[in-house]
């Protein structure tokens, strides 16, 4: 589902990311972990197709990120839900617009795109902040805001960067909670994060990075 080959890249001369290999078969649910710098955020854009590679090659479904051509990117995108690490929420739009949002822009029916944004801020414990707008939430809020808006399109593909870096713990265990019940769905969930006891004793594929290189992997 996901395969990367030798791949680097530089942001000038940071070097971000070198030589990964990595291969996730679809329906695996893995963690990337590795201290601040390390490359997690890179690795899950360069998955995303927001980020180019400076070498290397990225495979998604078979296809060549290289290669793609920019609708195929975007049908492919239909497919990945991502959340980002600072959140990106549009603060003029309400909870629900936000997540709503997610759904149009592919052509989504409305009354769809009703039921479904109705279901998605269900599932993270925001039914009765639908009519907020962003900036009046908890950053915990708004982090569930951001994991609605990326799961609301029943993804193939769920990348989350650092999902759970403003919760409590209770609060992190239900989200975990919630990344298993998408992964037993089916859907292939990577997860870049620090918090070691999101994934200590889970039993769930580690991959360590350091600098920018894959030095572990449990
Ligand atoms: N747009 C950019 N321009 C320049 N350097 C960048 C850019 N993005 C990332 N880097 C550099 O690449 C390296 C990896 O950054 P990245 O954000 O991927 O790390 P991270 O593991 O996600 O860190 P954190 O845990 O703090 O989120 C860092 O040295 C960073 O400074
Ligand atoms: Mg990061």
């Amino acid at each position: 589902m996901i395969q990367l080959f030798h791949l680097f890249k530089d942001f000038g001369p940071n070097v971000a990311l070198r030589d990964i290999n990595l291969r996730i078969l679809k329906g695996e649910f893995v963690f990337v972990t590795g201290p601040s710098g390390a490359g997690k955020t890179t690795l899950l854009r360069l998955i995303f197709g927001s980020e180019r590679p400076t070498s290397g090659q990225i495979l998604i479904n078979a296809i060549n990120l290289n290669r793609i051509s920019r609708s195929n990117l975007d049908r492919l995108r239909r497919k990945v839900g991502f959340v980002f690490q600072d959140f990106k929420l549009l603060p003029q739009k309400t909870v629900f617009e936000n997540v709503a949002l997610s759904l149009e822009v592919i052509g989504e029916r409305r009354s769809f795109v009703r039921k479904k944004t109705h279901q998605s801020l269900r599932l993270v414990n925001l039914a009765e902040k639908e009519q907020a707008y962003p900036l009046s939430l908890s950053g915990g809020e708004q982090q569930r805001v951001a994991i609605a808006r990326a799961i609301v399109k029943d993804p193939l593909i769920l990348l989350a960067d650092e999902p759970t870096g403003n919760l409590d713990a209770d609060l992190t265990k239900d989200i975990f909670t919630l990344f298993r019940d998408i992964h037993q769905k089916g859907t292939t969930v990577v997860v870049a994060t620090h918090s070691q006891e999101l994934f200590e004793d889970s039993g769930q594929r580690t991959i360590v990075l350091k600098q920018g290189k894959i030095v572990e992997e449990k």
